[in-house]
């Protein structure tokens, strides 16, 4: 029996020797030292021999097993902590190595223009509001005392949809809807979408416009005045010539359109201004009685003024862009100089 230890424990260190990797010593420990394995057998061997020859070979086997057992799990370790270490090193990442980029986006220039008039006039104690692209006839012409047989109901103009809707062909209806909610005193301004049958360089059938009004006891055309003359030079610069030139529009009493001296001759006169030295900006004027009292409003009591102006418009003669489609058209060209 002796032997036969002796046998076992020089078969298990020729393992050991052989081994390359921490999986074969694994192995080797699962083959030799498991419960029901050769060194275990041999315990159970000793069961069947005397008292004394039992305690010596006892002991032998308990030692060998120590031996075998110690060496087995020190390689273990050694080669383990190699092994994690070789990984180590090749993992290892080049932190010096310079980051790929992210090709960025730009703000498109519409956007860019919205976020500015939207800046100026909450620096002016207006709030921003919104109303829907697709409208009732009554919110985005009856309300705002446009007749049945006015020009701007024709269906040269006006997307309409089946049953009293159509696409909102300006902002204005967003006035009704605000001041239908809420009572004076309103600062309002409301920029969005609206639609037009109407396709050429200066014509896109979807544009953007912004809205404006204001509304309180008191509010008196020198107002409107100030606050767009403030608006025009906060836009295009302080020293931009502004004029007011009467105007129509059904649901302002009186009206007015506002003129800038032109961006681009500073008023000699050019392609752009069709020699007149002038740019033609917004629309603007009182709220008409009739359309304070679409929504309740006491117009003996009450006043305000209101005006809308086109976006695309502004961010033309901003960058000095002579083609309303191209804001439209995705050329990743034309939206890289912004
Ligand atoms: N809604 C008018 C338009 O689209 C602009 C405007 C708004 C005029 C408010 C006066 C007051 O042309």
């Amino acid at each position: 029996m002796k032997e036969s230890l002796e046998i076992l424990e020089r078969e298990i260190m020729n393992g050991f020797k052989a081994a390359r990797s921490a999986v074969d010593i694994d192995n080797l420990k699962k083959k030799y030292l498991a419960r029901k394995g050769p060194l275990a057998a041999l315990i159970k061997e000793l069961a069947g021999l005397p008292a004394e020859e039992r305690r010596i070979l006892g002991e032998a086997i308990n030692e060998a097993k120590k031996r075998i057992e110690g060496v087995l799990d020190d390689a273990l370790a050694t080669l383990r902590g190699a092994e994690k270490s070789e990984r180590l090193g090749k993992e290892r990442l080049d932190v010096t190595l310079p980051g790929r980029s992210l090709p960025s986006g730009r703000i498109h220039p519409v956007t860019s223009v919205t976020s500015e008039i939207e800046d100026i006039f909450t620096s002016l104690g207006f709030e921003i509001a919104e109303g829907p692209e697709v409208e009732l006839d009554y919110y985005n012409f009856e309300a705002l005392n446009i007749p049945k047989d006015h020009p701007a109901r024709d269906m040269q103009d006006t997307f309409y949809l089946s049953g009293g809707v159509c696409l909102r062909t300006h902002t204005s209806p967003v006035q009704i809807r605000v001041m239908e909610k809420r009572r004076p005193p309103l600062r309002v301004i409301a920029p969005g979408t609206v639609y037009r049958r109407d396709s050429d360089i200066t014509h896109t059938p979807m544009f953007h416009q912004v809205e404006g009004f204001m509304v309180d006891e008191g509010v008196s055309f020198s107002a409107l005045k100030g606050v767009l003359t403030h608006f025009l030079h906060r836009l295009f610069g302080e020293d931009t010539g502004v004029r007011f030139r009467p105007s129509f529009f059904p649901f302002t009493e009186p009206s007015a359109e506002v003129d800038i001296r032109c961006v681009m001759c500073a008023g000699k006169g050019c392609r752009v201004c069709k020699g007149s030295g002038w740019l033609e900006i917004l629309g603007c004027g009182m709220i008409h009685p009739n359309v304070f009292k679409s929504v309740d409003y006491d117009y003996g009591r009450y006043s305000g003024f209101a005006f809308g102006l086109g976006i695309e418009r502004i961010a033309m003669l901003k960058h000095g862009i002579d083609d309303i489609r191209l804001f439209f058209e995705n050329d990743i060209r034309f939206l890289r100089q912004f």
